[in-house]
């Protein structure tokens, strides 16, 4: 009998009706530690107050109106993310697939309003994750994501990350854009490092290109920065969000400076519910945390014991364990056995990681966990290693 919902996911049998923090009750009076946050979405944990209280009160008062009208909430989210990056302008949608969408569509209007219609195509790289819609599809280029579904959209070429003479010859006159995760999460936590992201950036420049950085996973604090290129000190034409920024709401952003969406204007691109006052609502709360004073200081230092606890694990268990990867608190572990037995052994222990591409084990706990759970994951960790590696 076909499943009333769609079985396109290969679900794991259990389902939770609870969460607090960093923990997740499940239906048979299971408690979890939740290191894979719904995939880097609840940055703040489960039913933060703050942002439960956010969306009660906006959902009391008005929930959609469609952007037929001016939305309050949306502009103060987007002035307050302008603020705070590169970007002049944001457009709102309601995921990291549609944030992309609009990049891919804005740096194409870009060019046709510059009176160059011809430049369309988007570079991406190997072990990229751009989404699920046909153009991210395309965008992502792996066969398996590609797979029955029928020609491939147009406009994209691949080259390996850091392969610069690939890159050079893969330009041509229809290049639009180069696209890069400053983290290749999906990919197997793969830190694209500062030099690479410095000299796309000069690529870019050099060849009249737009470079949007997808920063759909490593976006609102995950790294330790509000954006993870800013490690690098580049500046983006482009960026995408997605995940985090709504703290569990579905919300997705895509930003970009003045220049690059002069092409966005009324009537080019839209979305129902994009930004719509409780999306917004919920957006506004997850800055009121994640700006806070310090907040990002302790990311980056909770990501720091978080990845030194871990490189001792992996050295006390280097037959189970290859390396520790990853950035602020968007951290992998390469596995030396199936990664999914290291989830499903995680699990039996209480503890919740999502695997990544490359045989990686993922960690992706809410920004604003404590020590305590640090302990917890790395005990239970070290427990399963003890256990494979025997
Ligand atoms: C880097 C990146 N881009 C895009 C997406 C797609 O986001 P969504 O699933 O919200 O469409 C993801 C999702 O994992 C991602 O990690």
């Amino acid at each position: 009998m076909t499943a009333a919902v769609m079985p396109t996911y290969g679900r794991i049998d259990i389902a939770f009706q609870r969460g607090e923090g960093a923990y997740m009750y499940d239906t048979k009076g299971g408690k979890y530690l939740d290191f894979a946050t719904g995939l880097a979405v609840l940055c703040l944990g489960h039913s933060h107050p703050h942002i439960v209280a956010a969306i009660q009160k906006q959902a009391a008062t008005l929930m959609h109106t469609s952007n037929l009208y001016n939305i309050p909430g949306q502009e103060r989210l987007a002035e307050r993310l302008v603020a705070k990056s590169f970007a002049d302008t944001v457009f709102f949608c309601n995921s990291g697939a549609e944030a992309n969408e609009c990049a891919i569509k804005m740096v194409r209007r870009y060019h046709h309003v510059n009176g160059d219609p011809e430049r369309y195509r988007v570079i991406t790289f190997d072990d990229c994750f751009h989404g699920r819609t046909l153009a991210t599809i395309a965008a992502t280029g792996t066969e398996k994501i590609l797979d029955g579904f029928g020609p491939k959209v147009d406009g994209f070429d691949h080259v390996a990350v850091g392969d610069f003479d690939a890159l050079q010859a893969a330009i041509g006159p229809q290049t639009a854009a180069i696209m890069i995760e400053p983290v290749q999460a999906e990919g197997g936590v793969m830190v694209v490092e500062d030099a690479v992201m410095q000299k796309l950036r000069q690529v870019c420049d050099d060849n009249g290109l737009l470079l949007i950085i997808d920063e759909v996973q490593t976006g609102m604090g995950r790294t330790g920065k509000l954006l993870a290129h800013e490690w690098s000190g580049i500046s983006a034409d482009v960026v995408t969000l997605g995940k985090g920024i709504g703290g569990g709401f579905p919300i997705g952003a895509c930003m970009a400076t003045a220049d690059a969406a002069k092409g966005m204007v009324a009537g080019t691109h839209g979305s129902t519910y994009g930004g719509n006052p409780l999306a917004a609502a919920a957006g506004n709360a997850v800055l009121d945390v994640i700006l806070e004073d310090g907040f990002m200081e302790n990311v980056q230092r909770l990501g720091d014991l978080l990845r030194s606890r871990l490189e001792d694990v992996c050295q006390r268990n280097d037959a189970v364990i290859e390396d520790v990867r990853g950035c602020g608190l968007l951290l992998g572990i390469k596995c030396k056995f199936p990664n999914m037995d290291l989830v499903t052994s995680m699990r039996g222990k209480g503890v919740l990681v999502p695997p990544a591409g490359d045989n990686v084990l993922r960690l992706l706990p809410p920004l604003n966990i404590e020590e305590g759970h640090i302990d917890e994951a790395v005990a239970a960790l070290e427990d399963v290693c003890r256990e494979m590696g025997q």
